[in-house]
Protein backbone atom coordinates (compact mmCIF):
# COMPACT_ATOMS: atom_id res chain seq x y z
CA UNK A 1 0.00 0.00 0.00
CA UNK A 2 1.41 3.60 -0.86
CA UNK A 3 -1.25 6.33 0.12
CA UNK A 4 -1.39 7.24 3.33
CA UNK A 5 -3.72 10.14 4.11
CA UNK A 6 -7.23 9.54 4.29
CA UNK A 7 -11.23 10.23 4.92
CA UNK A 8 -13.95 8.29 5.81
CA UNK A 9 -17.12 7.55 4.18
CA UNK A 10 -19.95 5.81 6.02
CA UNK A 11 -20.74 2.36 3.80
CA UNK A 12 -24.00 0.97 3.55
CA UNK A 13 -24.95 3.98 1.00
CA UNK A 14 -26.99 2.66 -1.95
CA UNK A 15 -29.84 -0.16 -2.77
CA UNK A 16 -28.39 -2.69 -5.21
CA UNK A 17 -30.58 -2.30 -8.23
CA UNK A 18 -30.90 -5.08 -11.36
CA UNK A 19 -27.92 -5.93 -13.13
CA UNK A 20 -26.42 -7.68 -16.04
CA UNK A 21 -23.49 -9.30 -15.53
CA UNK A 22 -20.89 -9.86 -18.01
CA UNK A 23 -18.60 -13.04 -17.96
CA UNK A 24 -16.26 -14.47 -20.19
CA UNK A 25 -13.44 -11.25 -19.81
CA UNK A 26 -16.42 -9.75 -22.17
CA UNK A 27 -16.79 -6.02 -22.19
CA UNK A 28 -20.53 -4.30 -22.51
CA UNK A 29 -22.58 -1.53 -21.39
CA UNK A 30 -23.43 -3.83 -18.19
CA UNK A 31 -27.06 -2.61 -17.41
CA UNK A 32 -26.00 1.51 -17.22
CA UNK A 33 -28.61 2.62 -19.26
CA UNK A 34 -27.58 6.07 -18.82
CA UNK A 35 -26.41 8.48 -21.99
CA UNK A 36 -24.75 10.66 -19.33
CA UNK A 37 -22.17 13.44 -19.40
CA UNK A 38 -19.47 10.70 -18.62
CA UNK A 39 -18.12 7.74 -19.38
CA UNK A 40 -16.80 5.49 -17.05
CA UNK A 41 -14.91 2.54 -18.04
CA UNK A 42 -14.92 -0.25 -15.02
CA UNK A 43 -12.37 -3.21 -15.64
CA UNK A 44 -14.38 -5.60 -11.98
CA UNK A 45 -12.15 -8.38 -11.15
CA UNK A 46 -15.00 -11.42 -11.36
CA UNK A 47 -17.92 -13.05 -9.97
CA UNK A 48 -15.69 -15.21 -7.52
CA UNK A 49 -18.04 -14.51 -4.58
CA UNK A 50 -21.46 -13.08 -2.95
CA UNK A 51 -19.37 -9.92 -1.77
CA UNK A 52 -18.31 -9.40 -5.74
CA UNK A 53 -21.87 -9.78 -7.02
CA UNK A 54 -23.17 -6.98 -4.87
CA UNK A 55 -20.11 -5.01 -5.58
CA UNK A 56 -21.50 -5.43 -9.18
CA UNK A 57 -24.47 -4.14 -8.66
CA UNK A 58 -24.31 -1.65 -6.51
CA UNK A 59 -21.73 -0.14 -9.37
CA UNK A 60 -24.19 -0.72 -12.16
CA UNK A 61 -27.02 0.65 -10.13
CA UNK A 62 -25.10 3.74 -8.97
CA UNK A 63 -23.66 4.34 -12.60
CA UNK A 64 -27.38 4.21 -13.85
CA UNK A 65 -28.91 7.28 -10.32
CA UNK A 66 -26.01 9.03 -11.68
CA UNK A 67 -26.11 9.64 -15.33
CA UNK A 68 -22.75 8.00 -15.93
CA UNK A 69 -22.48 5.84 -18.82
CA UNK A 70 -20.84 2.82 -17.99
CA UNK A 71 -18.83 0.42 -19.89
CA UNK A 72 -18.82 -2.81 -17.39
CA UNK A 73 -16.18 -5.58 -17.66
CA UNK A 74 -15.89 -9.14 -15.97
CA UNK A 75 -12.10 -10.24 -15.88
CA UNK A 76 -12.73 -13.71 -14.60
CA UNK A 77 -10.35 -13.39 -12.07
CA UNK A 78 -7.27 -12.75 -14.58
CA UNK A 79 -5.29 -9.81 -14.59
CA UNK A 80 -4.54 -9.88 -18.46
CA UNK A 81 -7.84 -9.57 -19.15
CA UNK A 82 -8.03 -6.31 -16.59
CA UNK A 83 -5.35 -5.29 -18.65
CA UNK A 84 -6.95 -5.48 -22.30
CA UNK A 85 -10.07 -4.02 -20.71
CA UNK A 86 -8.24 -1.26 -19.39
CA UNK A 87 -6.43 -0.96 -23.07
CA UNK A 88 -9.88 -1.08 -25.05
CA UNK A 89 -11.07 1.45 -22.72
CA UNK A 90 -8.20 3.89 -23.50
CA UNK A 91 -9.17 3.34 -27.07
CA UNK A 92 -12.86 4.13 -25.86
CA UNK A 93 -11.20 7.88 -25.40
CA UNK A 94 -13.65 6.99 -22.02
CA UNK A 95 -13.90 9.68 -19.44
CA UNK A 96 -12.66 7.98 -16.14
CA UNK A 97 -11.68 4.35 -15.54
CA UNK A 98 -12.24 2.34 -12.37
CA UNK A 99 -10.69 -0.54 -11.64
CA UNK A 100 -10.53 -3.15 -8.86
CA UNK A 101 -7.03 -5.41 -9.79
CA UNK A 102 -6.87 -8.77 -9.12
CA UNK A 103 -3.56 -8.77 -7.80
CA UNK A 104 -1.40 -5.62 -6.74
CA UNK A 105 1.15 -5.86 -8.64
CA UNK A 106 2.09 -5.35 -12.72
CA UNK A 107 -0.58 -2.70 -13.31
CA UNK A 108 2.52 0.38 -14.43
CA UNK A 109 2.34 0.19 -17.69
CA UNK A 110 -1.13 0.23 -18.35
CA UNK A 111 -1.47 2.96 -16.52
CA UNK A 112 1.23 4.62 -18.22
CA UNK A 113 -0.73 4.58 -20.92
CA UNK A 114 -3.77 5.67 -19.47
CA UNK A 115 -1.74 8.77 -17.99
CA UNK A 116 -0.49 9.42 -21.42
CA UNK A 117 -3.90 9.51 -22.39
CA UNK A 118 -4.73 11.98 -19.98
CA UNK A 119 -7.71 9.31 -18.97
CA UNK A 120 -7.72 9.61 -14.83
CA UNK A 121 -7.93 6.33 -12.86
CA UNK A 122 -9.61 5.65 -9.80
CA UNK A 123 -8.90 2.20 -7.93
CA UNK A 124 -11.71 0.75 -6.53
CA UNK A 125 -11.93 -2.12 -3.50
CA UNK A 126 -7.99 -2.87 -3.70
CA UNK A 127 -4.98 -1.00 -3.90
CA UNK A 128 -2.06 -1.45 -6.89
CA UNK A 129 1.19 -2.07 -5.39
CA UNK A 130 3.02 1.04 -6.72
CA UNK A 131 5.62 3.59 -6.16
CA UNK A 132 4.01 5.94 -8.67
CA UNK A 133 1.07 7.79 -7.22
CA UNK A 134 0.12 9.64 -9.78
CA UNK A 135 -0.76 6.75 -11.94
CA UNK A 136 -4.10 6.79 -10.16
CA UNK A 137 -6.18 9.92 -8.63
CA UNK A 138 -7.57 8.42 -5.72
CA UNK A 139 -7.88 4.98 -3.81
CA UNK A 140 -11.99 4.04 -2.94
CA UNK A 141 -12.06 0.77 -0.22
CA UNK A 142 -11.82 -1.01 2.71
CA UNK A 143 -8.47 -1.17 5.19
CA UNK A 144 -7.95 -4.87 4.93
CA UNK A 145 -5.17 -4.80 7.35
CA UNK A 146 -7.56 -3.54 10.09
CA UNK A 147 -10.08 -6.10 8.63
CA UNK A 148 -7.05 -9.07 9.36
CA UNK A 149 -6.71 -7.13 12.59
CA UNK A 150 -10.16 -7.26 13.84
CA UNK A 151 -10.59 -11.37 12.91
CA UNK A 152 -6.78 -11.89 14.85
CA UNK A 153 -8.11 -9.58 17.81
CA UNK A 154 -11.18 -11.36 18.05
CA UNK A 155 -9.56 -15.09 18.56
CA UNK A 156 -7.31 -13.39 21.22
CA UNK A 157 -10.00 -12.52 23.05
CA UNK A 158 -11.79 -15.40 22.91
CA UNK A 159 -8.98 -17.99 23.22
CA UNK A 160 -10.30 -19.80 26.26
CA UNK A 161 -13.60 -21.20 23.94
CA UNK A 162 -11.27 -21.04 20.78
CA UNK A 163 -8.97 -23.78 22.76
CA UNK A 164 -11.59 -26.40 21.28
CA UNK A 165 -9.97 -29.55 22.58
CA UNK A 166 -8.69 -27.63 25.90
CA UNK A 167 -4.97 -29.04 25.15
CA UNK A 168 -3.50 -25.12 25.61
CA UNK A 169 -2.97 -24.53 22.02
CA UNK A 170 -5.10 -23.14 19.11
CA UNK A 171 -4.23 -24.34 15.92
CA UNK A 172 -5.71 -22.70 13.31
CA UNK A 173 -6.05 -23.28 9.52
CA UNK A 174 -5.99 -19.93 7.49
CA UNK A 175 -7.89 -20.38 3.79
CA UNK A 176 -6.32 -17.04 1.96
CA UNK A 177 -7.67 -15.40 -0.87
CA UNK A 178 -6.20 -14.58 -4.34
CA UNK A 179 -2.96 -15.17 -3.86
CA UNK A 180 -1.00 -12.03 -4.70
CA UNK A 181 -4.57 -9.67 -4.36
CA UNK A 182 -4.32 -6.65 -2.39
CA UNK A 183 -6.82 -8.14 0.48
CA UNK A 184 -5.16 -11.34 0.51
CA UNK A 185 -2.28 -9.52 1.58
CA UNK A 186 -3.12 -7.33 4.06
CA UNK A 187 -5.66 -9.20 5.97
CA UNK A 188 -2.32 -12.04 6.67
CA UNK A 189 -0.77 -9.47 7.89
CA UNK A 190 -2.96 -7.93 10.10
CA UNK A 191 -4.42 -11.63 11.52
CA UNK A 192 -1.02 -12.36 11.85
CA UNK A 193 0.47 -9.17 13.98
CA UNK A 194 -2.94 -9.71 16.63
CA UNK A 195 -2.46 -12.85 17.35
CA UNK A 196 1.32 -12.87 17.57
CA UNK A 197 0.46 -11.40 21.30
CA UNK A 198 -0.95 -15.03 22.26
CA UNK A 199 2.15 -17.52 22.05
CA UNK A 200 -0.74 -20.66 21.70
CA UNK A 201 -2.19 -19.69 18.96
CA UNK A 202 -0.46 -20.72 15.63
CA UNK A 203 -1.23 -20.92 12.09
CA UNK A 204 -0.26 -24.64 11.24
CA UNK A 205 -1.49 -24.41 7.87
CA UNK A 206 -2.54 -21.89 5.24
CA UNK A 207 -3.49 -21.98 1.65
CA UNK A 208 -4.96 -19.79 -1.12
CA UNK A 209 -9.02 -20.74 -1.93
CA UNK A 210 -9.19 -18.25 -4.67
CA UNK A 211 -12.26 -16.08 -2.30
CA UNK A 212 -14.50 -18.89 -3.98
CA UNK A 213 -16.87 -21.07 -1.98
CA UNK A 214 -15.27 -24.42 -4.51
CA UNK A 215 -11.55 -23.32 -3.30
CA UNK A 216 -12.49 -22.78 0.07
CA UNK A 217 -14.56 -25.87 -0.09
CA UNK A 218 -11.67 -28.40 -1.16
CA UNK A 219 -8.65 -26.36 1.06
CA UNK A 220 -10.43 -27.59 4.09
CA UNK A 221 -11.37 -30.61 2.80
CA UNK A 222 -7.20 -31.52 2.06
CA UNK A 223 -6.43 -29.52 6.18
CA UNK A 224 -8.63 -32.04 7.18
CA UNK A 225 -7.12 -35.22 5.92
CA UNK A 226 -3.60 -33.38 6.47
CA UNK A 227 -3.74 -31.61 10.22
CA UNK A 228 -4.70 -33.12 13.38
CA UNK A 229 -6.26 -30.88 15.93
CA UNK A 230 -7.92 -28.34 14.35
CA UNK A 231 -9.43 -25.99 16.38
CA UNK A 232 -9.74 -23.02 14.55
CA UNK A 233 -10.43 -21.76 10.49
CA UNK A 234 -9.52 -18.03 9.58
CA UNK A 235 -11.32 -17.69 5.89
CA UNK A 236 -10.51 -14.39 4.25
CA UNK A 237 -14.11 -14.19 2.72
CA UNK A 238 -17.36 -15.95 3.48
CA UNK A 239 -17.24 -17.60 0.46
CA UNK A 240 -14.13 -19.97 1.16
CA UNK A 241 -16.13 -20.10 4.94
CA UNK A 242 -19.03 -21.39 3.80
CA UNK A 243 -16.81 -24.14 1.23
CA UNK A 244 -14.67 -24.88 4.57
CA UNK A 245 -18.48 -25.79 6.32
CA UNK A 246 -19.81 -27.88 4.06
CA UNK A 247 -16.28 -29.89 3.91
CA UNK A 248 -16.44 -30.28 7.70
CA UNK A 249 -20.26 -31.39 7.85
CA UNK A 250 -19.50 -34.07 5.15
CA UNK A 251 -16.32 -35.17 7.69
CA UNK A 252 -19.32 -35.50 10.37
CA UNK A 253 -18.58 -32.41 12.41
CA UNK A 254 -20.37 -29.10 13.49
CA UNK A 255 -18.69 -25.97 11.89
CA UNK A 256 -18.72 -23.33 14.74
CA UNK A 257 -18.88 -25.67 17.63
CA UNK A 258 -15.99 -28.84 16.83
CA UNK A 259 -14.20 -26.35 14.78
CA UNK A 260 -14.38 -22.75 15.49
CA UNK A 261 -15.08 -20.54 11.58
CA UNK A 262 -14.12 -16.22 11.70
CA UNK A 263 -13.95 -14.96 7.93
CA UNK A 264 -14.19 -11.47 6.24
CA UNK A 265 -17.35 -9.28 4.11
CA UNK A 266 -20.52 -10.24 6.38
CA UNK A 267 -22.54 -10.84 2.50
CA UNK A 268 -26.58 -12.47 3.91
CA UNK A 269 -24.67 -16.32 3.50
CA UNK A 270 -22.07 -15.62 5.79
CA UNK A 271 -24.79 -13.61 8.27
CA UNK A 272 -27.04 -15.85 7.74
CA UNK A 273 -24.76 -18.77 8.65
CA UNK A 274 -23.50 -16.85 11.70
CA UNK A 275 -26.80 -16.37 13.04
CA UNK A 276 -26.88 -20.01 13.06
CA UNK A 277 -23.74 -20.87 14.89
CA UNK A 278 -21.68 -22.32 11.92
CA UNK A 279 -19.92 -19.10 11.72
CA UNK A 280 -18.53 -18.05 15.28
CA UNK A 281 -17.11 -14.46 14.03
CA UNK A 282 -17.43 -12.09 10.76
CA UNK A 283 -15.59 -8.85 10.07
CA UNK A 284 -17.36 -6.46 7.67
CA UNK A 285 -16.38 -5.29 4.58
CA UNK A 286 -18.82 -3.11 2.71
CA UNK A 287 -18.83 -3.89 -1.19
CA UNK A 288 -21.86 -0.69 -1.71
CA UNK A 289 -18.94 1.43 -3.23
CA UNK A 290 -20.93 2.40 -5.72
CA UNK A 291 -22.49 5.90 -5.08
CA UNK A 292 -19.21 7.39 -3.62
CA UNK A 293 -17.41 5.56 -6.43
CA UNK A 294 -19.94 7.67 -8.83
CA UNK A 295 -18.90 10.91 -6.81
CA UNK A 296 -15.43 10.61 -7.30
CA UNK A 297 -15.56 10.20 -11.05
CA UNK A 298 -17.78 13.03 -11.26
CA UNK A 299 -15.25 15.09 -9.28
CA UNK A 300 -11.82 13.65 -11.13
CA UNK A 301 -13.63 14.35 -14.48
CA UNK A 302 -14.46 17.72 -13.57
CA UNK A 303 -10.79 18.66 -12.46
CA UNK A 304 -11.47 18.67 -8.81
CA UNK A 305 -9.27 17.62 -6.25
CA UNK A 306 -10.26 14.27 -4.17
CA UNK A 307 -8.76 12.84 -1.77
CA UNK A 308 -5.55 10.25 -2.13
CA UNK A 309 -7.75 7.50 -0.13
CA UNK A 310 -10.95 6.93 0.81
CA UNK A 311 -11.36 4.14 3.74
CA UNK A 312 -14.96 2.61 3.85
CA UNK A 313 -16.27 2.66 7.19
CA UNK A 314 -16.71 -1.36 8.48
CA UNK A 315 -17.80 -3.07 11.66
CA UNK A 316 -17.93 -6.30 12.60
CA UNK A 317 -20.58 -9.32 14.13
CA UNK A 318 -20.82 -12.23 16.50
CA UNK A 319 -23.69 -14.63 16.53
CA UNK A 320 -26.48 -11.97 17.91
CA UNK A 321 -25.51 -9.29 16.08
CA UNK A 322 -26.06 -10.75 12.98
CA UNK A 323 -29.31 -12.23 14.10
CA UNK A 324 -30.53 -8.36 14.68
CA UNK A 325 -29.26 -7.32 11.75
CA UNK A 326 -30.04 -9.93 9.16
CA UNK A 327 -33.56 -9.01 8.30
CA UNK A 328 -32.60 -5.76 7.04
CA UNK A 329 -29.16 -7.51 5.23
CA UNK A 330 -29.39 -5.67 1.62
CA UNK A 331 -26.72 -7.92 -0.16
O1 LIG B 1 -11.54 -7.29 -2.51
C1 LIG B 1 -12.59 -7.64 -1.67
C2 LIG B 1 -12.66 -9.14 -1.55
O2 LIG B 1 -12.81 -9.71 -2.83
C3 LIG B 1 -13.83 -9.66 -0.77
O3 LIG B 1 -13.58 -9.84 0.58
C4 LIG B 1 -14.01 -11.00 -1.40
O4 LIG B 1 -15.20 -11.64 -1.05
C5 LIG B 1 -13.87 -10.63 -2.80
O5 LIG B 1 -13.82 -11.64 -3.68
Amino acid sequence: MTVTAGVVIAGGLAACGSSSSDSGGSSGSGGSGGSGDITMGFAQVGAESGWRTANTKSVQAAAKEAGVDLKFSDAQQKQENQIKAIRSYIQQKVDVIAFSPVVETGWDTVLQEAKRAKIPVILTDRAVDSDDTSLYKTFLGSDFVVEGQKAGQWVVDNADTNDVDKNGSINVVEITGTTGAAPAIDRKEGFEDKISADPSIKIIASQTGDFTRDGGKKVMEAFLKSQKDIDLVYAHNDDEGLGAIEAIEAAGMKPGVDIKIVTVDAVKDGMTALSEGKINYIVECNPLLGPQLMELAKKVTAGEDVPERVVTKETAFDQEQAKQVLADRQY
